[in-house]
């Protein structure tokens, strides 16, 4: 028996993690997000209502799922708070929602810092979601942060007035607007009142959780190709989004890990600056772009695309131990005459099979291609392996092949139902 499986982008984001781990969440106890914040936009579909979420994980539909925001969170409250009234409202009550009193609290000052230093990098900017992620990383690293503890505490009106201060000369010095204590505190201290029924020791919860036998789904954010250690630094979001950001962003440990799905979209996107070595953008491209509706759940922004990168694939999987992969939107891909996999990276005239760390060397990369014949047929309404044309299976088998992980469930469409398991995962 499984105690707790781990869903995990393993490319750029938008991977279709939400699906999957709506899905599957219907087999577990607790679903938890343990790092990132409301950068991340994470769509599911059921019963003919699409659901956009960005900081409550993707159990929360199904009122016996503890829904657990963890440690290693980064969280704004006020949209939190727009998130939970916006569920009540669609009749979800999220009584099944608890905050880890040690996730860090994004301020506005955080927002405004955030716009602030993507505008002083003008063309070398990161293309960030400005929900001030980063500096509210930054404050948890430098020991400079408000936790959630604090924010719902009363010590929360010094505390804010000393950083706020602060952050002011900061925000000034910047040529930023200064933010005004009197009316944000204010508001805050509403809000505050108003999350602070969900806020407790979630660490606790999860390990008794698990010690009586109830099992947890961790649901990342973002992909490993954005993590902080492991992606195309500095183009990358400020938290671990690979498996090792499990552990210190929820206090569960390692050695209650038993399954590690990387989430794998059929071809690959990203948003924001940064190397994309099998980006394309031609009539495919574009047609891929519609067809998906391959714009930011968060920012709308288009996202760029790119054929399949199995170079990137083996990476994710070396750093975050895959033990199965969740294929998505293998719909899409119908109707092309041939679909490109790179397999390798040309660089000054070596092949190479790994992810440079050195920028310069990896936008040099230029993407080894092995070309599969595509398929005609619409197989959104397949609901096995075995209907699907030969094809798509032989291109999910190359997948299997050159990335060494199974694929034990694919994803032919938005819908819950368009989800087909090939091997049981919890
Ligand atoms: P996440 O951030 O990883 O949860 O992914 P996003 O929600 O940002 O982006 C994935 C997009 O693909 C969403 O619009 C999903 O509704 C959609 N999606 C997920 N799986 C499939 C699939 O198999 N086929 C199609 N056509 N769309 C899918
Ligand atoms: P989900 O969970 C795709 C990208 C931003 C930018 C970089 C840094 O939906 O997959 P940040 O605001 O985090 O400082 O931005 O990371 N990014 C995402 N791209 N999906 C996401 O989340 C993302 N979260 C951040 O576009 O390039
Ligand atoms: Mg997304």
């Amino acid at each position: 028996m499984k105690r707790s499986v781990v869903v995990i982008g393993s490319q750029w984001g938008d991977e279709g993690k939400g699906k999957i781990t709506n899905y599957l969440s219907e087999k577990a106890d607790f679903v938890v997000r343990y790092q990132g914040g409301d950068n991340a936009g994470h769509t599911i579909q059921f019963g003919g209502t699409t659901y956009k979420l960005h900081l409550i994980p993707s159990g929360i539909f199904n009122a016996n799922i503890i829904n657990v925001l963890g440690n290693g969170m980064v969280i704004n409250p006020r949209n939190l708070l727009e998130e939970i009234n916006n569920l009540k409202s669609l009749g979800y009550d999220c009584k099944n929602l608890r905050i880890s009193e040690r996730a860090q609290v994004i301020l506005d000052y955080h927002l405004e810092l955030d716009a602030l230093k993507e505008k002083a990098l003008g063309s070398g900017k990161i293309g960030t979601t400005k929900k001030g992620i980063g500096p509210a990383y930054t404050d948890k690293t430098s020991r400079e942060g408000i936790r959630m503890v604090d924010f719902v505490s009363s010590d929360f009106k010094k505390l804010y007035s000393e950083k706020l201060n602060k952050k002011n000369e900061e925000i000034a010095r910047l040529g930023g607007e200064t933010i005004d204590f009197e009316k944000t505190y204010l508001e805050y201290k509403e809000i505050a009142d108003q999350i602070q029924e969900y806020v407790c020791d979630t660490i606790t919860l999860l390990n008794d959780g698990i010690r009586n036998g109830k099992k947890i789904l961790f649901e990342g954010a973002q992909g490993a190709m954005l993590d902080v250690d492991f992606g195309s630094y500095p183009f990358v979001t400020s938290s671990n989004a690979t498996s090792g950001g499990v552990c210190s962003g929820s206090g569960v440990g390692p050695t209650f890990i038993d399954e590690i799905i990387g989430v794998v979209k059929s071809y690959s996107t990203r948003v924001g600056s940064g190397v994309f070595p099998s980006e394309f953008e031609d009539e495919v491209a574009k047609d891929i772009r519609e067809r998906a509706h391959e714009y930011g759940t968060t920012t709308k922004r288009p996202r760029r695309i790119g054929w399949l990168d199995c170079v990137v694939l083996k990476y994710s999987t070396m750093v975050c131990g895959f033990t199965g992969i969740s294929l998505m939107l293998l719909d899409i891909l119908s109707g092309l005459e041939q679909i490109k996999i790179c397999t390798a990276y040309k660089v000054d005239g070596k092949i190479i099979t790994t992810v440079p760390a050195n920028n310069k060397l990896y936008e040099k990369c230029e993407p080894v291609y092995e070309t599969l014949p595509g398929w005609k047929e619409d197989i959104s309404k397949v609901t096995s392996f075995s209907q699907l044309p030969e094809n798509a299976k032989h291109y999910i088998e190359r997948i299997e092949e050159l990335v060494g992980v199974k694929v034990k469930c694919f994803s032919v469409g938005p819908d819950k139902t368009q989800t087909i398991m090939r091997e049981e995962i919890f």
